[in-house]
């Protein structure tokens, strides 16, 4: 147990939420992880959250289209605020998150991409697209990269890597499927111990 708290934010189906949630249940992640922040009401990962009493909330400039940057942060901050998050994990979140919620979290912000950047990432490049752009290329390895986020998609300096294998045989299916198998098992190992710097700073300061 630590005193930390953390706020995953998705879009999509919520399989790395979940493993996230298994890793907390298991005891490899200390934090709690009382809230998931999302721009679709409808997504997997809501669901996920439901079933594991973790606090929905939902935030998506449709709702608030006459917010200014500013503002449309504080929307954020607010809520990151009420429920006192120190880190900030994003899983399938399809969204730029505002600016100046990134430089209130700086260096507490993080994300998983399904490809070895900085290769094979940008605009349009998220999931099964990424699979598809890295068997066009021909490449041999690909792989996983957590990374720091800041304001630029896919830029924030790399904390992890791990290459995955690419088969003979693969289609964008079956590797999506082994880059996720690492995705679930990495994740809350560098969550595990990016909770224990940010504990320690914490406590020490
Ligand atoms: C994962 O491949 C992750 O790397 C990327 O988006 C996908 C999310 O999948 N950022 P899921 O919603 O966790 O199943």
């Amino acid at each position: 147990m630590n005193n930390l708290n953390i706020s995953v934010f998705a879009s999509g189906g919520g399989s790395n939420f979940k493993a996230i949630l298994k890793a907390k249940r298991n005891g490899i992640i200390k934090s709690n992880i009382p809230l998931l922040i999302t721009n679709n009401s409808h997504c997997g990962a809501v669901e996920i959250a439901k079933k594991n009493s973790v606090n929905v909330v939902h935030i998506s400039r449709k709702i608030y289209p006459d917010l200014d940057e500013k503002e449309y942060s504080q929307v954020f901050l607010n809520v990151l605020e009420e429920f006192k998050i120190d880190l900030i994990v994003l899983a399938g979140y399809m969204k730029l998150l505002p600016e100046y919620v990134v430089e209130r979290y700086e260096n507490k912000i993080i994300n998983i991409h399904p490809a070895l950047l900085p290769s094979f990432c940008g605009k349009g490049m998220y999931g099964i697209n990424v699979h598809r752009a890295v068997l066009e290329a021909g490449v041999k390895v690909t792989g996983i990269t957590i990374h720091y986020v800041n304001k630029e998609y896919d830029k924030g300096k790399i904390i992890f890597q791990k290459c995955v294998e690419i088969k003979e045989n693969d289609d964008e299916i079956s590797l999506q499927k082994r880059v996720l198998k690492y995705e679930h098992k990495y994740y809350p190992l560098v969550i595990a111990s990016l909770e224990k710097i940010i504990s320690y700073e914490k406590s020490n300061n």
